[in-house]
């Protein structure tokens, strides 16, 4: 057995008393049985490198008290009776009821989502969302964080309180976000964050109360409607059409709205010119803020690039949420946020207070993995791949479905929505060995009309388009 405790040199309590203390309240929280065995003085005295009288000492008001028993010749044993066990007993309890533990209102509005399953062999998976880490540069990326890992030493270990992120790699992502989405911003106005999902939660910290109105796209992105209801938020869910979210049913008192105006999440959907416009002004004359989710836009494959609704107005109270997740990979965990200047103070600070700030050594990497071109050159290369996956996708469809499914949002993004005329397709692509997502969890007031998510990107194209054969 090994001694179950450690002692604390600093703590004014004598050593003797510390190591008392230690076996008294691991015997008592029943981590051991009577009889089972204790360390000799002599390997209790080396583990913890205190003298041996001290723990002979400790041992001998154990033994004193009952709750070590010696057997001459063998050794020190856990006492089988132990001396509060009796009081316990006639009490008629083996042992005090803990109380139950109280959870916050926030933790009683979380709700539980059952994480994906990984597919089983054989399987064709077309769920799979998220980029083909196959083709990510990781020797580059390697090299990188290499790089600043061995100029880490003081500087980073000591961690510069730099909440709103690494100041390099804020220019970097300001310029970035400038060339490829026409967001309009100084580097001052970027908050680094830990993916998009603490840059959607950071905003819901800073602009809403418990019970205040935030609308959200119906379908949509469940991580923003879980997100708001644990923060106590009214959600008010809005519908979306061929032009994206329908504005003229936003109700006046919502906060916040999100939105995600490039490639709406699921229907792919862009949210139109007129509808952009309508949306901004409604936001500013109200002093609602406009949450721009824009996590996959980087993939655009038809017609020039939409840029950002954060862009299109000098001003406008927009609040643009990006991530690396989809251009490096997820497990990166680094995001962004890009804030009005009014409120820049206040998400710092937010930052600050949640987790002080996200990792220096990524960020560094990162900087440089950037300023050396190798994201934007990731990202064209991705691009083409995908584009490549998403014709072999829809031809496939086409050929064994043709009429009977009709594809939404093929512009952009790393998925497709596909509506099927047949309505066995769930029981179809089980049969088949097929993994396939309903569309009917994201919608909140409606079930979907027999939608699919079919996911392009991290699948191959033999794998496509086989699994399209499959459920046909
Ligand atoms: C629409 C949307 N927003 C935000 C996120 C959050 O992504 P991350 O935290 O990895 O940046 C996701 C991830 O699935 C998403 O689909």
């Amino acid at each position: 057995m090994r001694v179950p405790f450690v002692i604390n040199r600093a703590a004014p309590v004598p050593l003797q008393r510390q190591i008392y203390d230690g076996w008294r309240q691991a015997i008592l929280s029943g981590r051991f049985r009577g009889g089972d065995r204790v360390p000799s003085t002599r390997e209790h005295a080396a583990a913890l490198g205190v003298s041996r009288v001290t723990v002979t000492a400790a041992y001998d008001q154990l033994v004193g008290e009952g709750y070590f028993e010696p057997v001459t010749g063998s050794g020190t044993f856990i006492a089988r009776e132990l001396p509060d066990y009796p009081a316990m007993q006639r009490a008629g309890r083996s042992a005090p009821a803990a109380a139950p533990l109280r959870l916050s209102a926030y933790a009683r509005r979380l709700e539980g989502r059952s994480s994906r399953q990984p597919a089983a062999p054989g399987e064709i998976d077309l769920s799979g969302a998220g980029p083909d880490l196959d083709y990510f540069p990781f020797a580059e990326w390697r090299r990188l964080l290499l790089r600043q890992l061995r100029r880490l030493q003081e500087r980073a270990a000591r961690g510069r309180e730099q909440p709103a992120g690494d100041d390099r790699l804020r220019r970097e992502i300001a310029a970035y976000l400038g060339r490829s989405r026409g967001v309009q911003c100084g580097a001052e106005q970027v908050v680094v964050t830990n993916g998009s999902q603490q840059a959607l939660d950071l905003c819901l910290r800073v602009l809403v109360d418990p019970g205040d109105p935030v609308a959200i796209e119906d379908p949509g992105y469940p991580g923003i409607r879980l997100l708001a209801a644990a923060h106590g938020a009214s959600i008010q869910a809005v519908r979306v059409d061929d032009e994206g979210l329908r504005v003229t049913e936003l109700s006046d008192a919502a906060r916040v709205v999100h939105v995600t105006p490039s490639h709406q999440f699921p229907t792919g959907v862009s949210l139109s010119l007129r509808r952009r416009l309508e949306l901004l002004e409604w936001a500013a004359s109200r002093g609602a803020v406009v949450l721009e989710d824009d996590y996959d836009s980087e993939y655009r494959y038809s017609g020039p690039p939409l840029p950002a609704l954060q862009g299109l107005k000098d001003g406008a109270p927009v609040v643009y949420a990006g991530t690396f997740s989809n251009v490096m990979f997820p497990g990166l965990r680094i995001g962004y946020v890009v804030v009005p200047r009014t409120l820049i103070a206040p998400f710092t600070r937010a930052k600050h207070l949640l987790d002080r700030y996200t990792p220096t050594l990524e960020q560094r990497a990162l900087a440089d993995f950037m300023s050396e071109g190798h994201l934007e050159r990731h990202v064209r290369r991705m691009r083409r791949l995908y584009k490549r996956r998403r014709e072999v996708l829809i031809a496939a469809l086409d050929r064994h479905f043709g009429r009977n499914a009709s594809v939404r949002g093929d512009a952009a993004g790393m998925h497709l929505l596909v509506r099927f005329a047949p309505r066995d397709m769930t029981r179809r692509a089980e049969r088949r060995g097929v993994r396939l997502i309903s569309a009917d969890p994201y919608y909140m007031s409606d079930k979907s009309p027999n939608e699919f998510i079919i996911s392009f990107s991290a699948a191959g194209e033999r794998v496509l388009a086989e699994g399209i054969k499959r459920l046909a």
